[in-house]
């Protein structure tokens, strides 16, 4: 099993090199790339828009401007040691999506959630977040060691859920969640003993 300081390295490599992996369907057809995202003015304004349009996905919402969003990537994306997220782009370079892995565990084994899964466009590359997230796995297996996958999605998620459920995950459990107006950040946290639940976590998962 690999330490958790050579996990921790390989993240900070691929982030480095700014790792590009390429999408294949099962007839090796090349469908799409993912690069590690950056801080860049256009990406950071992708993840703004794309999180404003899907925010009742989240757990945690704040105002997505763009200094927010781009002190958001800085801090817990570009030196978060546990993260890693990549964009998706098209043959012709246009981005259309996000993915990654964070929440990394290291014992008894090692496991990682899938993190920011995100379709930013409805109009080109229908049907690949499905690949990219199984090539998104298969990089974690190979190179970070990952044994087992997991996730957590509301459950009133219909459309994520059945993405999930085709690339193998299965229902583990419920967490009741109850929302917390805050300023200027408002999030859905775990209820606390007698909390009436506004909404339930899906717990997924998945064995590498
Ligand atoms: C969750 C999310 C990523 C799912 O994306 P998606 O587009 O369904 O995923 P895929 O690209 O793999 O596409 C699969 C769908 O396309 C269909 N499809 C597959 N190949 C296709 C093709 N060549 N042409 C058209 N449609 C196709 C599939 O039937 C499937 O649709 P279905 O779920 O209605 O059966 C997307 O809804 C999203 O970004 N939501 C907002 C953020 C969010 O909720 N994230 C999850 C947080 S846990």
């Amino acid at each position: 099993m690999p330490r958790k300081e050579d996990i921790l390295a390989a993240i900070r490599a691929a982030k480095e090199a700014q790792l590009h992996l390429p999408v294949h369907d099962e007839h090796g057809t090349h469908l799409s790339s993912m690069r590690v995202m950056g801080s860049s003015p256009e990406e950071v304004k992708h993840i703004a828009d794309w999180r404003e349009a899907a925010r009742d996905s989240a757990p945690t919402m704040f105002p997505y401007n763009l200094e927010n969003t781009r002190r958001w990537v800085e801090k817990q994306v570009d030196t978060h040691p546990e993260r890693i997220l990549f964009f998706l782009e098209t043959p012709d370079g246009e981005r259309w999506g996000h993915l990654g892995l964070a929440t990394f565990g290291f014992e008894p084994h090692v496991s990682a959630e899938l993190d920011a899964i995100m379709r930013g466009r409805e109009d080109i590359a229908k049907g690949v977040m499905t690949p990219a997230i199984r090539t998104l796995m298969e990089w974690g297996k190979e190179n970070l060691g990952i044994q087992q996958f997991g996730l957590r999605v509301f459950s009133d998620n219909e459309r994520a859920i059945r993405l999930y459920e085709r690339l193998g995950f299965e229902r583990d459990r419920l967490i009741p969640m109850i929302f917390e107006k805050g300023e200027p950040i408002s999030k859905w946290r775990e209820c606390l003993e007698g909390e009436e639940p506004g909404r339930y976590f899906l717990v997924m998962r998945r064995p590498a």
